[in-house]
């Protein structure tokens, strides 16, 4: 069987700064792989090029089987690819559920000039994508705040808002980029809980790249290890965990509290 996501030999440079190597893996459907690594190891900008951000130095990336690379950033979506910042991508001063159906813009069929047409269709369109947004909202256990701005609303949940927004695009692939970071530990064992429904519950394949520890070696199923941009290790979270490589990578490091690796 082909693999829902086949990267090869990627490489991306900035100038001299080389932010990863030869980086090569393959994701399988309904898989929830994990990239970890230290500060730098090129993690985000892995996947910034892997959702079209970065056009990468060198080597590919086949999304169910299609060339990844031809597609534009804005034809990401229909591909069924969603992803979530690192630093939040919200709008602040629109509602959770206004953020939320943002995301579906690209399963709106109605345009500003069809919908002067035909009102019926575009308001029975409306009240679909509402009751869809709402839908994931309520899977993320944010319905009660579906009408507050996302500015009010504490980190942990705004984070959890994107989460549901990228749920709502109705994915096959979506790319975590540290949901849990700057979390306390109740807000990171809600999201852990959120990831975990998501892949087992939604058919998903996931991506994500966290630097908590606990939380990878909970949920993720396989683990890319990377380290200034070099390919260290990738296995299971119990053959990692055990690797002198990584190890040796993470020595030194400035653990999270939860974050124990060794
Ligand atoms: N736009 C850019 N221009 C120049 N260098 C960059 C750019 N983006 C990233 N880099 C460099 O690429 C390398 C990898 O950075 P990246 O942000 O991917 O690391 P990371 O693994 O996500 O780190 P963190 O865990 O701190 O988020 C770093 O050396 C970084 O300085
Ligand atoms: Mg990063």
């Amino acid at each position: 069987m082909t693999a829902m996501l086949e990267v090869r030999d990627l490489t991306l440079r900035f100038g001299n700064v080389t932010a990863f190597d030869g980086v090569g893996f393959d994701v399988a459907r309904g898989e929830l792989f994990a990239v970890i690594g230290p500060n730098g190891a090129g993690k985000t900008s892995l996947f910034n090029v892997l959702s079209r951000v970065y056009q990468p130095t060198a080597g590919s990336v086949r999304f169910e089987g299609a060339d990844l690379l031809r597609l534009r950033a804005s034809g990401l979506a229909g591909a069924g690819f969603a992803r979530t910042f690192q630093n939040l991508g919200l709008f602040g001063e629109l509602t959770t559920i206004e953020n939320v159906l943002i995301g579906r813009h690209h399963l709106m069929r109605s345009g500003s000039l069809r919908t002067g047409l035909w009102l019926g269709y575009a308001r029975r369109e409306e009240r679909r994508h509402r009751a869809a947004a709402m839908e994931a909202l309520e899977f993320a256990g944010l319905a009660h705040h579906a009408h507050d701005r996302v500015g009010t609303l504490p980190f942990g949940i705004r984070k959890r808002v994107e989460i549901a927004r990228a749920l709502a695009m109705e994915p096959k692939l979506m790319l975590l980029d540290e949901p849990v970071a700057g979390m306390s530990l109740t807000e990171r064992e809600e999201v852990t809980a959120l990831v975990r429904r998501m892949h087992e519950q939604r058919d998903l394949t996931l991506l994500l790249v966290e630097h908590d520890m606990n939380m990878v070696m909970r949920i993720a199923q396989r683990v890319l290890v990377l380290d200034f941009g070099e390919t260290i290790a990738l296995g299971t979270p119990a053959e990692i965990q055990r690797d002198e490589r990584v190890i040796r990578a993470y020595l030194g490091e400035e653990l999270e509290p939860e974050g124990a690796i060794l």
